[in-house]
């Protein structure tokens, strides 16, 4: 995995949260039809912005996997039409390897090997990115990723979907240690992750209190659940690249967004001598552009799919 130049002309992002939030949670079947009510409009406005048309295009790079089956047949079966209209490559890209591109978007320049941390509502995973080949896995949520973890508190504490931003924010004005939660699957020993525990944990600080005819405050809550996550994040992360022996060290998706953990990211791999690279905010949460960026470093390498390709929503690399 080397660092293709890739250079953004346009980035559009259609969000679909105020589709899923009154649901608490993304919502399969809508998400499905909203990519087909927005896709091409997605598409048509990229364009336009970048001030190119679809003749001037070389290849179409599109997720093909791991998600909502519902979802990538639609991005897919429009990949596919695009291209194959165009007489054009189509390139598949593994929504993963996309987080892990969105670290060459942005100033920093990067080389492998290096040790990745991508974090999101459905992942947690660690991996060792070397010079060459697939990037290794190192380890992965048992349970819960991360996100989803953050979701299911906001969720809990009546703050709506998703969670990370808004405990994110809340947490800047409360006191973690009136509200300590245990850390979660804290041994660096094992690089894998747990976070439903930790749900539980808030559960029950909360259900205590209630019973015992206690408030909370909202801000020392989100406080304390968000520092419990972000250190072991850190710290089996840090603990993976020395592991490794590499000293760079990426974070990116979702939670990667989060303004503790970037902050306790830099403080601590200085403190360890291991320069962390975190893409800016907007490469972070899902977009096109990280799937352009990987995709650009796939056509490189000849790896051009057939109109047979099917999206696969378990596609897992390196594991
Ligand atoms: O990568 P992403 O945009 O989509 C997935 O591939 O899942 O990640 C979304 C996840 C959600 O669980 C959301 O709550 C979390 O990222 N997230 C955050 C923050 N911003 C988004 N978690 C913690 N702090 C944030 N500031
Ligand atoms: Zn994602």
């Amino acid at each position: 995995m080397a660092g293709a130049d890739a250079a953004v002309l346009a980035e559009v992002v259609r969000s679909q949260v105020e589709t899923h939030a009154r649901f608490g949670g993304v919502v399969p079947e809508l998400a499905g039809r909203r990519h087909i009510e927005s896709i091409d409009e997605v598409v048509r406005e990229a364009l336009a912005r970048a001030g190119v048309g679809v003749r001037d295009l070389g290849a179409v790079a599109v997720t093909g996997g791991p998600g909502l089956i519902g979802a990538l047949l639609v991005g897919v079966s429009y990949g596919k039409a695009l291209a194959y209209s165009l007489g054009i490559p189509l390139i598949p890209v593994n929504h993963l390897e996309g987080h892990l591109s969105a670290a060459w978007l942005g100033a920093a320049r990067l080389a492998p090997p290096f040790v990745a941390l991508v974090a999101s509502g459905g992942h947690t995973n660690l991996y060792h990115v070397k010079e060459r080949g697939e990037p290794a896995l190192l380890g992965r949520t048992l349970d819960d990723a991360a996100g989803e973890a953050f979701d299911k508190a906001a969720k809990m504490l009546g703050l709506g979907y998703p969670g990370g931003p808004v405990i994110d924010r809340l947490a800047r004005e409360g006191d973690p240690d009136k509200a300590p939660f245990p850390r979660p699957y804290p041994t660096c020993e094992d690089l894998n992750f747990s976070f439903s525990g930790i749900k539980t944990a808030l559960l029950y600080h909360l259900r205590d209190r209630e019973a015992a005819g206690r408030s909370w405050h909202v801000p020392d809550v989100a406080a304390g659940f968000q520092q419990a996550i972000v250190e072991v994040l850190v710290a089996k992360t840090l603990a993976a690249a020395g592991r490794a022996g590499v000293r760079d060290v990426v974070v990116t998706g979702g939670v990667a967004a989060n303004s503790q953990l970037r902050a306790l990211f830099e403080a601590r791999g200085k403190d360890a001598g291991i320069t962390v690279h975190i893409p800016p905010l907007r490469y972070c949460t899902d977009n096109g552009a990280m799937i352009a960026a990987a995709g650009a470093r796939l056509l490189q390498d000849g790896r051009a799919a057939t109109l047979a390709f099917e999206p696969r929503a378990d596609w897992a690399i390196g594991d």
